[in-house]
């Protein structure tokens, strides 16, 4: 047990205190444009989240598509500790098809939601207030015919008038919900509403202290951690947020602060979790790499500066007491200071070492693949650092199970022109070559790719960053392509912007290729 899991005096913190943490990355993170994930990936955030303590994984939305109901069934059958949790309307069908890829679990749960509020009935579904409550009881029996664990939520919630909440929360209850989720659907709420919400409820609904009352607040205000702590200090004993604060529009609580807002300040929340807060910059940077989603410099907790001290005052401070301008320390959420300095003379052990300690584990082909690409980068960079590594390292992670590989690449820029590249990619096994004149270096190598592999996705972001400092700094490019009303976003780094550039346009084409795997590349996103 941990000091989080204890009170300031030692002793250990009781059950009814403990925060559930519903992680919704996987459902409600992924519903947000562009940070679609592949099958792969979303087992591997599943697996982390697993580890880490998430106490219930919202793994999909089975209904949705054959592809989330195989990753919830997989999640499903894999998951060691987590609840893992399925999305369903209030319909039969949904409601059905949830129970059967929520079944492997050792655990499942059936979240069923519906609108409540007077805009919802009248404009999305066009049904009154009776309906509404019949649809609710109707819904959840038909869950509870599956599952003992049922979650009702109550979609747009803070917008549904006080007495007519009652109701349906009063209806979800007697038909056997054993949790009741209270969102903030469109970030409306401010933190004090929202804490009264949740008060009131307990207060005035019968059955409310049989149930958990949870919190699903999305950031449309820049309120969502704010509201969600609120909700818990009236009461609520859940709370729904995604890594990296991923979610619909501007997303939902992120994770990561609930999460160490609930630890930093357990002597004003009297509250506890039981995440592993080792394992949120991890998290954290996995979601970012399978998302290609990147964390702003300044965010909480996993931002790249959250722990950086630049001004004198701070510098001094931090040298004589680290508490003078730190409130939680950076190895509290799983920084490290790196003790292995790597350059073009380290060898295959140093090179596994510092794997290990940035929490990466490869495999034979995998490991040598990477190896390859770390010594040919200390060739072109005197500093190999560990933000260099983990860029290597999840490109060749995100590109194992590629159709289409960057094999190499050949451009003339300047302001002479035209400027032309030349490209040869692996199709499929079959390496083929192309030209293209663009108007400058990046549209001409975009050109070629498109030459050589036909497809109608329109670009609609390209993004470049530096991954360190300095002029040898790896170019860590972000590519966003958008076809059929379908995105995928693709990274690539390397010390050439234009070689980053082709690979992170190839990941972005096998991102909407791995969608739909039976057609042939030429033939595909030509629908
Ligand atoms: O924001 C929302 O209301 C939701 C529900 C489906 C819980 O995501
Ligand atoms: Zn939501």
């Amino acid at each position: 047990m941990d000091s989080e899991t204890k009170t300031p005096e030692g002793q250990p913190r009781a059950e009814q205190d403990r925060v559930v943490i519903f992680d919704t990355t996987l459902r409600d993170g992924e519903q947000c444009p562009g940070a679609t994930m592949t099958f792969d990936e979303k087992l591997e955030v599943a697996e982390l989240l697993d580890e880490m303590g998430v106490d219930v994984i919202e793994a999909g939305f089975p209904i949705a598509s054959q592809g989330d109901f195989e990753s919830v069934q997989e999640i499903a059958r894999r998951s060691q500790n987590s609840v893992i949790c399925g999305l369903a309307r209030a319909q039969p069908k949904d409601i059905d098809t949830c129970a059967e890829a929520i079944k492997p679990a050792k655990r499942g749960r059936i979240h069923t939601f519906i609108g409540t509020s007077p805009l919802h009935r009248k404009y999305q579904m066009g049904i009154d207030e009776a309906e509404v409550l019949e649809r609710v009881t109707a819904s959840v029996t038909r869950a509870r015919g599956h599952t003992d664990d049922v979650e009702w939520s109550a979609m747009d919630a803070t917008r549904t008038e006080e007495d007519f909440l009652c109701r349906c929360v009063e209806a979800a209850i007697k038909a056997g919900a054993t949790t009741v989720n209270i969102p903030d659907t469109v970030g409306y709420a401010t933190h004090d509403e929202f804490g009264a919400l949740i008060r009131m409820l307990l207060e005035r609904v019968p059955g409310a202290d049989q149930i958990v009352f949870s919190t699903h607040c999305h950031n449309d205000l820049g309120l969502a951690v704010a509201n969600s702590l609120s909700g818990v200090m009236a009461g609520a004993r859940q709370v729904e947020c995604a890594v990296n604060g991923l979610g619909e529009r501007a997303g939902n609580a992120a994770l990561e602060e609930i999460v160490m807002a609930i630890r930093t300040r357990a002597d004003a929340m009297n509250v506890w979790t039981g995440i592993d807060t080792t394992m949120l910059t991890r998290a954290s940077k996995l979601v970012s790499r399978v998302t290609a989603f990147p964390v702003q410099y300044n965010k909480a907790i996993v931002g790249r500066n959250a722990f950086a001290h630049e001004s004198g005052i701070h510098q001094d401070g931090i040298l004589k007491h680290a508490g003078t301008f730190e409130i939680m320390t950076p190895e509290s959420v799983g920084l490290k200071e790196s003790s292995l300095v790597m350059g073009k003379h380290s060898g295959r052990h140093a090179f596994r070492e510092k794997l290990k300690e940035l929490g990466y584990e490869l495999g034979g082909n995998a490991f040598e693949d990477a190896f390859v690409r770390f010594k040919a980068l200390a060739d072109a960079k005197k500093h190999v650092y560990d933000e260099d590594i983990e860029a290597l390292v999840d490109q060749e992670i995100a590109s194992a199970h590629d159709r289409i590989k960057v094999v190499a690449l050949t451009v003339i820029a300047g302001t002479g022109g035209p400027q032309k590249a030349t490209i040869t990619l692996d199709v499929d096994g079959n390496q083929q070559t192309f030209e293209a004149v663009g108007d400058g270096p990046v549209d001409a190598t975009f050109q070629a790719i498109r030459s050589l592999v036909p497809h109608e996705a329109r670009l609609a972001l390209y993004q470049v960053s530096a991954v360190t400092e300095g002029t040898d700094a790896q170019a860590e490019v972000m590519v966003r392509l958008e076809a059929d009303g379908k995105i995928a976003t693709g990274r690539g780094s390397d010390t050439d912007t234009m070689v980053a550039s082709a690979r992170a346009y190839v990941s972005a084409l096998n991102k909407l290729m791995a969608r739909d795997a039976r057609r042939k590349p030429e033939t595909m996103l030509a629908s």
